[in-house]
């Protein structure tokens, strides 16, 4: 399969190249960054992997538009905007399209087990959203907190805007109940740790991911590639990614523990 990487000179660029010659079965035919021109990717890939920045992917979306191209593109990089995300809407009509602030595989298995521990435990258990990341990182909460903070509104029928609190200082009074709190390290080299913690009355559960490398975003970003180009035009993220490979393992995990319901009857 024929490559391109967007960001090639980048650390993550690098590390995906590195990542797709381990897996084998690529040939990368572009390697992009600030000084080359985007639009000799769409000539030579039979997929493009991105991490760049905000302005270099809308470059390729508008080119990926303008040019109807037919080439799945995988986005990695973050910090873009409702633009971006509505140039890949429009992107998404001639082309698979998937984009995740965390290309982390375990990571998408921290969400869907958060959606669970979500729907076990009522509001009566207070949800707080913790993550630490090296010191220059510039936005913060990290999109992937934000995604789990969604994730646990969702589960609990709930606006995310109505219930995320990302600010104590200065507020006097007690913590709403419902309420998703988030708090934020920033130091060192930290690659990315995320943890939330379930917290009642009288018992408690902590989930954490710990990222030690950036290795995983990079081998992450590689898998979802194999899968992308086998999916219809469409706008996708993790979740659906999710569907096909981590929610048949809960299925026969549940199968395994309870046995099927066809026994009981
Ligand atoms: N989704 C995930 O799992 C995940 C994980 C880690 C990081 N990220 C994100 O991935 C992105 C890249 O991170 P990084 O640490 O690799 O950054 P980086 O080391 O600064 O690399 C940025 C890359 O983008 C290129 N670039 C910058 N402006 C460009 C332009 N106008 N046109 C074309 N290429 C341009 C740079 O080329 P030059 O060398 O020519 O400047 C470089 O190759 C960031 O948004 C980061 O937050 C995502």
């Amino acid at each position: 399969m024929k490559v391109s990487v967007l960001g090639a000179t980048g650390t993550m660029g690098g590390l995906v190249i590195k990542a797709l010659l381990q897996e084998g079965g690529f040939a990368i035919t572009g390697k992009v960054s600030s000084r080359d021109n985007i639009e000799v990717m769409f000539g030579c890939s039979d997929v493009i992997i991105d991490f760049s920045c905000p302005f270099a992917t809308e470059a390729m979306l508008r080119y990926a538009v303008s040019s109807r191209s037919h080439i799945p593109i995988v986005i990695g990089t973050t910090g873009l905007s409702k633009m971006h995300r509505d140039l890949m809407g429009e992107c998404a009509t001639y082309s698979p399209v998937f984009c995740s602030p965390n290309m982390s595989l375990l990571v998408s298995a921290l969400n869907v087990t958060v959606h669970l521990l979500a729907k076990i435990m009522d509001e009566d258990f207070d949800i707080e959203i913790f993550e630490s990341h090296h010191r220059m990182k510039k936005d913060a909460p990290s999109g992937t907190a934000l995604m789990l903070g969604r994730t646990i509104a969702k589960a609990r029928n709930r606006e995310f805007d109505d219930v995320a609190n990302f600010v104590r200082y200065g507020i006097i009074e007690q913590r709403k109940r419902g309420e998703i709190g988030f708090s934020v390290q920033r130091s060192g080299a930290v690659v990315g740790t995320h943890e939330v913690s379930f917290v009642g009355g009288h018992e408690s559960i902590k989930i954490r991911h710990e990222a030690h490398s950036k290795e995983i975003f990079a081998k992450g970003a590689v898998q979802v590639a194999k899968w992308l180009v086998r999916q219809n035009n469409g706008l996708y993220s993790m979740d659906d990614m999710v569907r096909d490979t981590i929610a048949p393992l809960i299925d026969g995990w549940s199968r395994e523990c309870f046995g099927s319901s066809d026994h009981k009857h």
